[in-house]
């Protein structure tokens, strides 16, 4: 009995100590964009990721949509392909100006993370032992899908997308970042959906087929030469940043009701289009 009360506290204690650290959409971002693709996807494009997906997936794209935020360490050159740095209130955002690493090199942002891998996956079924990774390719272009349409992913330099902005929500200390990636997220599902993932995604669901039926097309077309438009998603995203996320806030405001609410309508249009966009890339993928 003791021996079990003593490692429950150990646990505790840990849980308490390194609590759960999410970097992007956090998990329930990604795992809802993810959720909200796959039942879009044509049969050419489902076949295609039920065979790149890995088994322990169990054909559900939604349980590893985040893989890509656990790799950052043991792939290191990974990290800034996650996000995209603008110049300080411009609220615009340019490939050729701003898709680069802390290191200045071209290409190493979400935007071109997502080109890349889109332009791998096209290899599928052609090359028949092709150089790439195809598996990895399908986790990264699902990942990155996602992290392009959050607001603060294509965020200021100087605050690194909010992330040295520190806020309350509600009663709890964090940073404006994190507020986007998680906060706003969690309250909805606690408030809203009794802590439930899946009542959040079919009300987003629903919206799609309702309210935004009419623009979902425009989401999902692009260029007719290109498969993806990462350019596209991207600014957007800074301007939601600017119009939404940065909007009347400043280090140490408290962000409580009135944030959450004219905010939430943001969060769920983004991870609606996120969703419609991946499923779409896919399509054209494999199609
Ligand atoms: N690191 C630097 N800028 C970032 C951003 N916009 N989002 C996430 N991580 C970042
Ligand atoms: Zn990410
Ligand atoms: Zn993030």
């Amino acid at each position: 009995m003791e021996f079990c009360r003593t490692h429950f506290l150990a646990i505790l204690s840990l849980v308490l100590l390194f609590p759960r650290t999410t970097k992007g959409w956090g998990e329930d971002g990604h795992a809802i964009i993810c959720k909200i693709a796959q039942p879009r996807l044509n049969n050419a494009a489902a076949e295609a990721v039920q065979n790149l997906l890995p088994k322990y997936a169990e054909n559900d794209l939604g349980r590893v949509c985040s893989w890509a935020d656990h790799v950052k360490f043991i792939f290191p050159w990974s990290s800034a392909l996650h996000y995209i740095d603008t110049p300080d209130n411009l609220c615009n955002y340019q490939y050729t100006r701003d898709c680069k690493d802390e290191n200045g090199l071209k290409g190493r942002c979400v935007a071109g993370a997502i080109n890349n891998y889109t332009n791998q996956l096209l290899s599928y079924g052609r090359d028949s032992d092709s150089q790439y990774n195809l598996t990895q390719a399908l986790l990264f272009l699902s990942h990155f899908m996602g992290d392009i349409h959050q607001p603060l992913h294509v965020g200021f330099t100087s605050d690194r997308g909010g992330n040295t902005i520190d806020v309350h929500w509600y009663t709890r200390k964090t940073n404006l970042h994190h507020v986007w990636d998680d906060s706003i997220i969690e309250t909805a599902e606690q408030r809203f959906y009794d802590s439930d993932m899946d009542g959040f995604i079919d009300a987003i669901k629903k919206n799609i087929t309702k309210e935004w039926s009419d623009q979902v097309g425009d989401w999902e077309s692009c260029d007719y030469t290109k498969t993806t438009c990462p350019n596209i998603y991207a600014s957007e995203s800074i301007k939601a940043a600017c119009e939404w996320a940065y909007k009347d806030v400043s280090e140490n405001s408290v962000l409580g009701d009135d944030y959450f609410s004219s905010r939430l309508p943001t969060v769920n249009l983004r991870l609606a289009q996120g969703g419609v966009r991946l499923a779409a890339t896919l399509n054209r993928i494999f199609s």
